[in-house]
Order: structure tokens, then sequence, then C-alpha cells
């Protein structure tokens, strides 16, 4: 069975979808881990990232992606999710890897009016379930069926309190949630560690949250003495010890490529790989102390 990990935080610009990839990519390259991205998010940063700019057409034309499985789920036709993904490994070095690989449900803009398409069918079939419990639902149902080609799902949430980021920390057993170190994204997650507890389904008995520190700068004393009052509560907040450092070559891996221009992880993260691979690590430390 593969394992679920959720990349939310209702703040927006904190690093989830830069997480999204990075992890992907770490996870494939140093575990050579079968991964499956699903792009819950309308901006579609993680898609653009793994696919390139230019995918975004061409994935329209034909009719592939999660806005497109919602459009036949709303006129009642078979939405197999194996059929809406997509490969994404344009790491070149996982070629040489027996059973690392990345393929991504990608996502677009037009999502949120496939999502209205949804809520509608629903409401015509007379479901009670809210809208996110229906579409968690749904999605894991699909994964289910190719669950065995997978060793981990990873859900890039969008930011704010919407269906679909509800909908991406319900699919989870994990949610990985990037915070920056500022007060304002630290009450935040605050508040978002809050809403999970008080969850009326219970999610707080069916996922660990693990905050994660991102756009880390060590030469800022305010950040290094926030990053230390951190570390003295890190048991209690299951926090993943090591920060992803603010660094350009980061920022250009995040930058969306164009048509065909794969790159392999050297070009991509520059000098920042070790720090992609370290994240990988932390991770799976993290969530294996935790199974
Ligand atoms: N550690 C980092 N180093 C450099 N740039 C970063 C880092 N973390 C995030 N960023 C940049 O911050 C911006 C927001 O990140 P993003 O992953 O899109 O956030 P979110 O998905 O939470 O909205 C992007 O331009 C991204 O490249
Ligand atoms: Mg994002």
């Amino acid at each position: 069975m593969s394992i679920t990990i959720a990349i939310a935080n209702p703040k927006g610009g904190v690093g989830k979808s830069l997480t999204t990839m990075m992890l992907a990519d770490g996870l494939a390259l140093s575990y050579g881990a079968r991964i499956l991205v699903i792009d819950l998010d309308p901006q579609a940063g993680v898609t653009k990232s793994l696919l390139g700019i230019d995918a975004e057409q061409e994935l329209r034309d034909r009719r592939i992606g999660l806005g497109a499985m919602l459009q036949a789920f709303a006129r009642g036709r078979d939405i197999r999710l194996a059929s809406h993904r997509v490969a994404a490994s344009d790491l070149l070095e996982l070629q040489d890897r027996q059973n690392g690989l990345i393929d991504i449900l990608p996502s677009n803009h037009e999502l949120l009016g496939d999502m209205a398409d949804f809520e509608r069918s629903a409401h015509r079939k007379r479901r009670r379930d809210r809208l996110d419990v229906q579409l968690s639902n749904v999605i894991r149902a699909e994964v289910k069926k190719i669950d065995a080609e997978y060793d981990v799902v990873l859900v890039d949430c969008p930011a704010g309190p919407g269906v679909l980021g509800l909908t991406g920390i319900r699919l989870a057993h994990h949610i990985l949630a990037p915070t920056s170190l500022e007060t304002n994204a630290y009450s935040t997650l605050t508040d978002f560690l809050k809403f999970i507890l008080a969850d009326d389904l219970d999610l707080a008995s069916h996922v660990m949250v693990h905050p994660l520190i991102t756009q880390y700068q060590a030469t800022n004393s305010i950040q290094r003495e926030m990053l230390l009052h951190i570390k003295e509560g890190l048991a209690h907040l299951n926090a993943i010890s090591k920060p992803i450092p603010y660094t350009s070559a980061l920022q250009n891996a995040a930058a969306h490529p164009g048509v065909g221009s794969a790159r392999t992880a050297r070009q991509k993260y520059g000098n920042a790989l070790p720090d992609v691979v370290a994240l990988a690590k932390a991770v799976v430390e993290r969530i294996s102390t935790n199974a």
C-alpha cells in the first residue's frame, strides 16, 4: 500500500509547491521511489514545474488531468484516474534506476470551474456529504485501484480555506506543513493545527502533522532565534528538524521550464541538490518513526 503525504498549509507562498517538487525528485532519486503527484491547486505550480509551462494547452486538448476527471464525474462517465495521469520523470538520472518514477495527475486554472460542475452534479444526485468528503472519497477510490504502482502519493494542496485544500488533507496519512519563519505564518500554522484537532470527522486521529520550516535564512538572526524556539518544542510539534535554506538555486528549480526541456537533477537544482536529498531523508525518517 502506498503512503499518502499532503503538502498543506492555508497560507500561500510558504513553499508548498516547491516542497512537493523537491520531495518527488528527492524520493525518486535517493530511494528509487515510485511517486504519484496529485496537483490539487488551480494555480498548477507543480504541474508547470514538472511538465513545463507549455504542457497546459496540450493537456487541455487531450482532456487529461484532475479537472477533466471531475468533468467526467459530473457527466456520469467513467472517471479513471489511471487515464488522467502523465509521466513527469524529467530527471535523466532516473532512467538509470530500476523503479524510480514520477507520475502526475495534473491541474490547471480551469479546475475551479470543473469543481463547480462537480458540485452541481453532487447536488443533482442529492448527496448529503460535504463536498470535500465526497471529492476525497472519489479520489481515494481511484488511487486505490493503482495503489500497487506507487510507493508514495504526494498531494500539493492550494492555499486558502477551500474545498480542494480540505480534500487534500482528508486523503493523507501524513500532512507536511511548510511554513516560513514570520509571525503571520506561524500563527496561521497554529490555527491550522487547531483546525485539524477540532475536525468533526476526526482528522486528528487519522493523520500525523509535520511542520517544515522553509525559506530559512541562517544569516537572519531573528529567524535563527525563532528556529531555536521551535526546536525546543520539536517533539510536541513533530516538526522536520532540518529547515530548507533559502537559495536562488531552489528558486530557479521551481521556475517553469519550456517544452522539451528535460533537466537532470544537477541542472535543475544546481548546488541545492544536497538539500533535495536531505529533505527526502528527513521526511522518510520522520514518517517511519511515526508509522
Ligand atoms: N527555500 C526556498 N528557497 C528559494 N525560494 C523559495 C524557497 N521556498 C519557496 N521559495 C519560493 O517562494 C515562492 C512561493 O513558493 P511556493 O512553493 O509556490 O509556495 P506555495 O505553494 O506555498 O504557495 C516561489 O517563488 C518559490 O520558488
Ligand atoms: Mg502552491
